[in-house]
Parts: C-alpha cells; structure tokens; sequence
C-alpha cells in the first residue's frame, strides 16, 4: 500500500482547539504568563544571537534546571531538553524496541506510538489503579505519568522499582510534579534505567512555547541527544524558561492557589455525590458511565464549556475561581 495512505489509517490527526468558549480541556494553566516577566525575556533576547544555530540544550538553561532539582548526584550531563516535553516522549518512542503503557493514561503516548509505527503495548491500570502485572524487560519503555493523567492520582514508589527491577527502561512522566509536590527523581540515584519528564508548560504557564526537559543517565542523555534534532529548543523558548526559574516563586504562589482550588473542587463534587479520584495534578477526574457522561458533555456543551472525556469519565482541568464556580454550579444542576 501507498506509505501514505497506511499513515492516514495508522496515526490520528491532531485537533486544533477552539477558544470560543470556557475552555477546562487540556490541563493548562489559568495565569498568563506574567507581563513584566515577558518584557524580561525581550530584554535578555540578543538580536544578533538570532541569526545563529543557538545551542539547545543551552548550559545556563541547564545549570538553572539543576538547581531546581536540588539534588547532590546530577550534574550537566544529566539533564537535556525536549521542544515539549511531548517531543522527549516523541523520541524516546525511536529508542527503544517497544512502548508500554497503561491505560487510562495520557493519550499522546498510543497517538505517538501510532505516528512514528512503534511497537506498543497497552495494558489497562487495574480496577484500583495500579499498575498491572506486566511481562517487560530490556529493549522496553515504559511510560508511566505521575500523577497520573487523566486521573490524578500517585502511584507507589515500590510499583515503579517493581518495573525497574525488569531491566525495562521507565519514564517517568512528572508533567503534574509541581501539583503534587514529591518527586521520584531520587530513584536516579538508584537506577540507570530511569528517565524523568517535566515541562514548563504547566505549572510555568509556557504551554505555547514549547520546552520540557529530561533528567537521567549520562548513558540515556548521551543516546537522547544523538536520536533527537540538533537545536531542537528555539533560543527564544529557552530564555522564556531561564526568566521562569528565575522568578520562580511567582509560579509557587499561583501553583497554592491552583491546589487549593483543586482541593476546593474536591470536596465539593464529593459532596455532591460525584464519584471522583484523589486527583495530584491541576485537573479533577469523576468516573462515569458512558450515557451519564454522553448527557453531561452535552450539557456543557450548551453552556459553552469545554471539559475531556475519557471512556472512563471526565477531566476537569482547574480554572480560573470563577470558571470553576461555574462548571461547579453546572455539574449541581446536573446532578
Ligand atoms: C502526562 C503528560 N505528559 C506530557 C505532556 C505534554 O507536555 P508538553 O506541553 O511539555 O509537551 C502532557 C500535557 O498535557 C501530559 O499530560
């Protein structure tokens, strides 16, 4: 068959995202991008540096990711950055034999696994969501987001050293990290079959500028720098996440506000008597079947809210107070 139509049957497409209404769908960050901070990054920005193939990863970027990690293990070599953290999932799906991961999970690792013709394996969390027992060792990635997206929840350090100890290489996908608030990057002290994920796009409000980065091995880091594209972070992204670090206690100030209201939003579907998850990241999830669910996406749809539907329910992601005051207030008249 034509290589492009196999493509067409394959990989899915992706869907642009209307902003004509409130918009609760894709688990990104209510603040703007502070304005003072933006005329910072405009100042920094050398004109002449532009017309140049600027280094990515750039080394004060990477000394600046480091001591956010405060740790005493890691050094330079340890860390690379991705044009998204989307883009270190995209590529780390190249390097190895086969992606594993468990459903409900975040959706880009199957559209990814799809795009690039990946070998995949899915196997779904268990009923109380943890992960499964799963046949994986060398030559395998698997792929696991903590806390985990769609539903927010934490899983266990021990169930993953329970993949580690395969030998099967795991990266751990800490988007939601700052919402939750405890990292597994220690267990790189441990293992050296063990990447983790961030990205600025969430709790730094830098969704449209596109950078996450990776902390791992020096073995890993070495490998993702030759499989990924040179200069793969534009300048202009890496001094947006350079003024970020530095002000970080902005992004910590607005990242509270975010939890409680996440914790708010908690108690009240709770009492409402919606079923719903301990949820870790900027997002609650309330299980559903699919004909209460198909009613209440139709709901919101005429009240020009925009929320995620999964085959297992809902996610919500945290808004501005009153974006969230309204999808509440909706969700009671649903009920
Ligand atoms: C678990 C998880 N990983 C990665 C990403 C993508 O992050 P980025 O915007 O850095 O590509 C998301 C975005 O929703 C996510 O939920």
């Amino acid at each position: 068959m034509n290589p492009l139509d196999l493509i067409a049957r394959r990989a899915y497409p992706y869907e642009t995202e209307k902003r004509d209404r409130t918009y609760l769908a894709l688990n990104e960050n209510p603040f703007p991008f502070p304005e003072d901070l933006v005329d910072e990054v405009f100042r920094r920005l050398n004109s002449d540096t532009l017309r140049i193939y600027y280094d990515s990863p750039d080394e004060e970027l990477i000394e600046k990711i480091l001591s956010y990690l405060n740790t005493d293990f890691l050094s330079k070599n340890n860390v690379s950055v991705g044009n998204g953290a989307d883009e270190i999932i995209y590529v780390m799906m190249l390097m190895f034999d086969r992606s594993v991961f468990f459903p409900p999970t975040y959706s880009c690792y199957r559209i990814f696994a799809k795009a690039v013709g990946a070998k995949f394996l899915e196997v779904p969390l268990t009923k109380d969501l943890r992960i499964p027992e799963v046949n994986v060792g060398e030559g395998d990635v698997v792929f696991i987001p903590n806390p985990n997206n769609p539903t927010g929840h934490v899983f266990e350090r021990e169930e993953i050293e329970r993949i580690l100890k395969t030998g099967a290489f795991v990266a751990l996908d800490e988007a939601y990290y700052e919402f939750h608030g405890e990292s597994y990057v220690d267990l790189l002290k441990k293992y050296e079959n063990l990447a983790v994920i961030r990205t600025f796009s969430k709790a730094f409000s830098l969704a449209a500028q596109r950078i996450g980065y990776v902390v791992s091995s020096e073995k890993f880091i070495d490998a993702y720098n030759r499989v990924r594209l040179p200069f793969n972070v534009s300048y202009v992204s890496q001094m947006f996440a350079k003024v970020a670090l530095d002000h970080r206690e902005i992004f910590e100030e607005r990242t509270k506000f975010i939890v409680e209201e996440r914790e708010r939003m908690k108690s009240i579907l709770r009492k409402m008597g919606y079923r719903i998850t301990d949820s870790r990241g900027n997002f609650v999830f309330i299980f559903m079947e699919k004909e209460e669910k198909e009613r209440l996406l139709e709901h919101l749809r005429a009240k020009n809210i925009a929320v995620r539907s999964f085959r297992e329910g809902v996610r919500i992601t945290i808004g501005k107070r009153e974006e969230n005051d309204m999808i509440l207030k909706e969700l009671e008249v649903f009920k």
